[in-house]
């Protein structure tokens, strides 16, 4: 297997399927130190920078909370705005990260323009994370989630999953991409202006991806072991800041999960994700139904990036 020191986390497609396992095992091994409240010293002579360029809540703190949970630093600014590539100078990101690869020993990039995080890895010489870049991907977020997978269910292959939102998404690029490489049938519900593009779909059918399309979640909850929802009514991801204006639309019944639809149709042993923040397609009262893991999953985010920084950075083999 490959060392992860030093090594950039930029896409799913580049993981074998050792690599998801080694990860896990490192997270299970971080797990407590999060669980406990507390901060080791694993970390102590290490810097994280934090370069967001688009707005997040998840992302960044959790990156930043794994951080100092290991007893590290981090930098970083979370609006480009008050930074020469949000103004007048629009700095480049080799420019930027040429500076930043000085202030810090590893990097968490969040950007709007899909491939950025892959441009800062070419001119960096600290290993890049992408954090979500436009439409491209959102590695550590599909990672949290498998992760999430294995310690509700206990394993990943054989499960099947059903994944709801919008597919020309970074997450549901990564998701796809990861389970490439486990025996998880997959089924696709989506908004036929969202559907997987025509590209996309080829790529998949080429990793050999076991997956179809569906148009209403109806159609596919009952034999759902995992439902992963995001949503449909979402801001665009190519932009910087995208403020909402004026009324914004419902999500349709096709692409909502109600406690109503999973009580009557689905598993009842399903997991429900959602890595958040979300609209109206699942309303709150699913919070306590038995489905619901997304609590659980964003401690488990820290605890992914905890894993994803030990290993990155050479103190966890
Ligand atoms: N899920 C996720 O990426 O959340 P943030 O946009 O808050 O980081």
């Amino acid at each position: 297997m490959r060392s992860f020191m030093g090594r950039d986390i930029l896409s799913l497609k580049d993981f074998e399927r050792n690599e998801f396992f080694h990860i896990f095992d490192v997270a299970e091994k971080m797990e407590p130190i999060a669980r406990s409240r507390r901060n080791s010293d694993l970390l102590k002579e290490k810097t994280l920078v934090a370069a967001f360029y688009q707005p997040s809540t998840r992302t960044r703190l959790a990156h930043e909370a794994a951080m100092h949970r290991l007893g590290g630093h981090v930098v970083g600014f979370a609006d480009p705005k008050m930074t020469r590539a949000g103004d007048f100078y629009q700095e480049s990101i080799k420019d930027t990260v040429k500076m930043l690869e000085f202030y810090g020993d590893v990097t968490v990039m969040r950007h709007f323009q899909q491939g950025a995080p892959h441009e800062a890895a070419k001119w960096a010489s600290i290993p890049v994370i992408n954090g979500g870049d436009g439409w491209g991907e959102h590695p550590t977020q599909i990672l949290t989630d498998l992760y999430t997978v294995l310690r509700e269910k206990g394993r990943i292959d054989g499960l099947r999953w059903l994944a709801v939102g919008d597919m020309r998404m970074r997450t549901m690029h990564s998701l796809a991409y990861a389970l490439t490489q486990f025996d998880c049938p997959i089924t696709f519900v989506a908004p036929p202006e969202m559907s997987l593009t025509e590209e996309f779909n080829a790529e998949l059918r080429q990793y050999s991806l076991d997956f179809k399309e569906a148009e209403h979640v109806e159609q596919a909850i009952g034999t759902a072991d995992v439902i992963l929802v995001e949503p449909v009514v979402q801001p665009d991801y190519t932009k910087s800041r995208d403020e909402r204006t004026g009324e914004i639309s419902l999500t349709p019944a096709n692409y909502k999960i109600t406690r109503q639809l999973l009580e009557t149709k689905a598993k009842p042993d399903a997991i429900l994700l959602h890595s958040l923040p979300r609209m109206d397609e699942i309303p709150t009262d699913v919070d306590i139904t038995r489905w619901s893991r997304y609590w659980q999953e964003a401690f488990n985010g820290v605890v992914m990036r905890m894993a994803l920084l030990a290993l990155v950075l050479g103190a966890m083999e």
